[in-house]
């Protein structure tokens, strides 16, 4: 694009700080700037910047409580229908499995990708990507299949997932069943709607969240691949979950006897305000409300017997048909906002630090794409079974407890070890 073109562009959407800029920098580096440009929807940062200004006013008074199906409440017929139409689908090869793994894991405070973390479990140490593996390993075994299995990573951890899954020999995955693909990412911008450029003169962006997922499948081929090897289920499922069960028969068989394209399981809260998204019902539909973006009195409200209204919480155990996964790839999900502070290059490109929330990140979430269906089945499950997350350094959902969850887990089940 030649300059006065960009320059132009750049003003129809009031990006006054980087005209400046490209007025006063050299002529290699324009060119980088613009380069940069070209990749860049400028329609869409006017999307992001009309988000800013959007206030979502979540109405208590609209959602009704989610309705599961707990599995210590149904019979045993019933539990073991479920079974067999989940092992089916897994014996039959319809099924495969991705891991969302291009968060940056910030709380955490690991210098590196969530999945290269390594925890102290018995009966030794593992990498939570060998978590991952182990897992998916197991079911191979007991179905005798080899589930196709997929990595989201982000543009920044990408290279550093691949060598290390290749210097780790995939754990012991067959190689060719595992699949990468890189997520998309959003720019940042300023309150006032302005692109931001950091010191190299590289327009800053970030990952576009776990919701990327469903685009990104659809963009690097993922849908096509899948479609060609007959896969009609898909797991899709977070990576700091060291008890995740990615080959849930229940889940699936849940989904198939109740006629849904969407299944997650959901826990209940420990307490009113852990931060999990909420699960509950808006005009019929199943929603969830990210713990930040949660009102208060939606976090009090409590039944008639005291207990927590809303207690039904999302764990990002997600099965979704491949015709879901198509579907919503086509269709844009809504943004999210963070307000944090970025530093920045003034208009007289000079870096300025920020140390009070300047600039916006965005993110699409996984969930959202739920509102586009009018069923999704929801399967209680297990804090003991089905959830020890690492999100924290210390304290709730650290390291500490998670590994505490799974070495009582495999306690108890093993005779399930590979
Ligand atoms: C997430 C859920 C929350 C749920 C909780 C349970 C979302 C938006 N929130 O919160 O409702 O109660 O898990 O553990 O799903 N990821 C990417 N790319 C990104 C961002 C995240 O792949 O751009 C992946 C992460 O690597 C991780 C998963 O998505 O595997 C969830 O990450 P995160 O955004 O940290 O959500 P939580 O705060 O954990």
């Amino acid at each position: 694009m030649e300059k006065n073109k960009v320059l132009e562009q750049l003003k129809e959407n009031k990006q006054q700080r980087l005209i400046d800029i490209l007025n006063k920098v050299d002529e290699e580096t324009r060119n980088k700037i613009i380069e940069q440009l070209s990749e860049i929807n400028l329609k869409e940062i006017e999307r992001l910047y009309e988000n800013i200004k959007e206030v979502e006013d979540v109405d208590v008074g609209e959602l009704k409580p989610v309705k599961s199906v707990n599995p210590d409440r149904i019979s045993k017929e019933e539990l073991d229908e479920y079974e067999r139409l989940g092992a089916n689908v897994i014996k039959n090869n319809k099924f495969a499995v991705v891991i969302m793994a291009g968060g940056e894991g910030t709380r955490l405070g690991f210098n590196g990708p969530k999945g290269t973390y390594r925890v102290d479990v018995e009966p030794k140490p593992k990498y939570l990507f060998e978590i991952m593996a182990d897992s998916i390993l197991r079911a191979n075994k007991k179905y005798g299949v080899t589930i196709p299995w997929y990595i989201m990573t982000s543009s920044k951890n990408n290279d550093q997932i691949v060598n290390f899954m290749e210097e780790h020999n995939y754990f012991g995955y067959p190689k060719e069943y595992v699949g990468f693909f890189e997520q998309g990412e959003l720019p940042l911008i300023t309150e006032d709607g302005q692109l931001i450029l950091d010191e190299d003169y590289k327009i800053r962006k970030a990952a576009d969240g776990n919701g990327s997922v469903f685009k990104s499948m659809y963009e690097r081929g993922v849908i096509e691949e899948l479609k060609e090897k007959g896969i009609e289920w898909v797991y899709i499922g977070q990576i700091d979950n060291i008890l995740l069960k990615m080959v849930d028969t229940l889940l699936l068989g849940v989904a198939i006897k109740e006629g849904s394209e969407i299944a997650t399981r959901s826990m209940l809260k420990e307490f009113p305000r852990e931060r999990m998204g909420t699960l509950c019902l808006k005009n019929g539909k199943v929603k969830v409300i990210e713990y930040s973006e949660i009102p208060e009195d939606m976090i009090e409200a409590k039944n008639e017997d005291g207990e927590m209204l809303f207690g039904e919480s999302n764990v990002t155990c997600n099965l979704f048909s491949l015709k879901a996964i198509e579907e919503i790839s086509q269709r844009d999900l809504p943004y999210h906002k963070a307000h944090k502070a970025y530093g920045y290059m003034d208009e007289n490109c000079k870096m300025v630090e920020a140390k009070d929330p300047n600039a916006y990140k965005f993110e699409y979430f996984i969930f959202d794409a739920y509102e586009f269906f009018n069923q999704i089945s929801v399967l209680r499950g297990k804090r003991e079974e089905d959830f020890a997350p690492i999100k924290n350094k210390e304290g709730v959902q650290s390291p500490e407890t998670a590994i505490k969850l799974y070495n009582n887990y495999w306690r108890k089940h093993r005779d399930e070890r590979v």
